[in-house]
């Protein structure tokens, strides 16, 4: 279905740089954004509103089926309320990638995140996007970094929030989400046999920015 669409996969664990980056192509191609990490967050945010149980099959994927999010900019629309701050929060990202590990929930998913990719193109950022959402994109990229750098980044993103944090309970948190997300037996995160991988861990993420943005110039996705 990509093959007309320039699609271009941006995979990695949490904190690594990928919504970043996602950002920056966006603006420098024009291409549409699919923040599917947003999308399960969305479904962690109605299944505690709900008060499902995070094992049920059944309802997760009932709702999944159904799930009455919006993105509207930046901004994410759940039954008509800005959600945005709230699924930002540690907790939902641990609610999504408990319910994540579920098959059914991701297969149903799977039709929603695909149908972003629509002319000019698309930039998908997420998990599994080069691995199974779009397998025929154009460029996959991986990007990786050491859990303790990305737990200093986080904090450092915090303390300018005005938020404290401590550095311990945030590497554990992160290294939890890693465990979970790399270990799960539908579409676990790994990159792709072609995708591009980037340690991010000791550059600077304007370089690395660059560096895609000359790939895609290079590839001739835009003019
Ligand atoms: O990218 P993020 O931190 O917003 O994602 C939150 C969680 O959602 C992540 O820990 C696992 C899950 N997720 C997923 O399983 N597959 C994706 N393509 C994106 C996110």
């Amino acid at each position: 279905m990509s093959t007309s669409i320039p699609v271009i996969t941006i995979d990695g664990t949490s904190g690594v740089g990928k919504g970043t980056l996602a950002q920056f192509l966006v603006q420098n191609t024009g291409f549409h954004l699919l923040d599917s990490g947003a999308i399960y967050r969305a479904l962690a945010f109605g299944a505690v509103k709900a008060g499902l149980a995070l094992d049920d099959v059944a309802e997760l994927v009932a709702l999944a089926n159904t799930l009455p999010v919006k993105f509207e900019g930046t901004s994410i629309v759940y039954e008509g309320e800005d959600i945005t701050p709230q699924v930002r929060t540690e907790d939902v990202a641990g609610v999504a990638s408990t319910i994540a590990v579920i098959s059914e929930v991701r297969a149903a998913l799977l039709a929603r995140q695909k149908a972003f990719a629509t002319l000019p193109g698309l930039i998908a950022d997420g998990r599994d996007m080069g691995t199974v959402v779009f397998p025929n994109a154009e460029i996959k990229l991986y990007l990786t970094a050491s859990a303790e750098i990305r737990a200093q980044r986080r904090v450092k993103q915090l303390k300018s929030q005005g938020v404290s944090a401590n550095i311990a309970q945030v590497t554990r948190d992160i290294e939890a989400r890693d465990e979970r997300d790399l270990n799960r037996k539908t579409a676990p995160l790994k990159p792709a046999d072609d995708a591009i991988v980037i340690d991010t861990s000791h550059l600077d993420i304007n370089e690395v920015c660059q560096k895609v943005l000359s790939l895609v110039v290079e590839k001739v996705l835009i003019a």
